[in-house]
């Protein structure tokens, strides 16, 4: 192969009028080509699906893959209390509390005061009272659906979010956290909470 300089010179640059390999030649005509299938494949005649359309596709069976899976296996005050005593799940729920909860209900789940004096804005998780129950199925219904603070004064400013964005997995292991730590009664933990009633278990 001889090699041509080329007429011009940039910044006192030449380059040479190589022919190019027949391999990189190959691999530009076989993409040319390949774009007319695809193109006519996903967006002409639309037989397949693109990237965002087939991943909305597979969470959607993933989402019906679950329900089937929840419905063959609904959440029980058994199951919750079955989970509250795997060291696995509630590492992970602890770790999701420290992520998601702590800024209202402190790491240790007491809502106690923060190095300002400052008291959580949530409930004493680790005490023996509460408002909205806390029975293994009451903590899980509080996470996964939320609650409305019973208070006219603080009308719907009150209560808590629902956390079922983060997937019935995550909910499942906050509440085997939260079971973990209930009536653990932290020593730097907040009083009750006006509506809270006291539970014996
Ligand atoms: C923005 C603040 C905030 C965050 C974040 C938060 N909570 Fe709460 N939580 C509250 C408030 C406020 C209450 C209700 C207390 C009240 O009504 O006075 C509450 C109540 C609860 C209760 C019921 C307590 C009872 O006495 O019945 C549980 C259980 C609970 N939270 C768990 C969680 C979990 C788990 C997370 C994290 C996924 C979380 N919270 C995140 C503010 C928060």
């Amino acid at each position: 192969m001889t090699a041509e300089v080329r007429s011009h010179t940039y910044d006192g640059i030449q380059e040479f009028d190589n022919r190019l390999p027949n391999w990189w030649l190959w691999t530009f005509y076989g993409a040319c080509i390949f774009s007319v299938f695809f193109w006519i494949h996903y967006h002409t005649i639309g037989t397949g699906d693109l990237p965002g359309e087939a991943y909305l596709v597979e969470q959607r069976k993933a989402a019906a893959a679950l329900e089937a899976e929840m419905k063959k296996n609904p959440v029980t005050e058994e199951r919750l209390l079955q989970l509250a005593e795997n060291p696995t799940f509630v590492a992970d729920g602890k770790a999701l509390f420290v992520q998601h909860c702590s800024t209202c209900h402190r790491e240790n789940g007491g809502a106690g005061k923060d190095q300002f004096g400052t008291p959580g804005a949530g409930a004493n998780l680790t005490d023996d009272y509460w408002i909205y129950g806390g029975d293994p199925m009451a903590i899980y219904q509080t996470i996964l659906e939320g609650r409305q603070f019973p208070d006219p004064e603080i009308g719907s400013n009150g209560g808590m979010q629902s956390w079922r964005h983060l997937g019935t997995g995550s909910v499942l292991r906050l509440a085997a956290f939260v079971l973990s730590i209930k009536g653990s009664n932290v020593s730097d933990g907040k009083a009750p909470e006006k509506y809270a009633k006291k539970q014996a278990k």
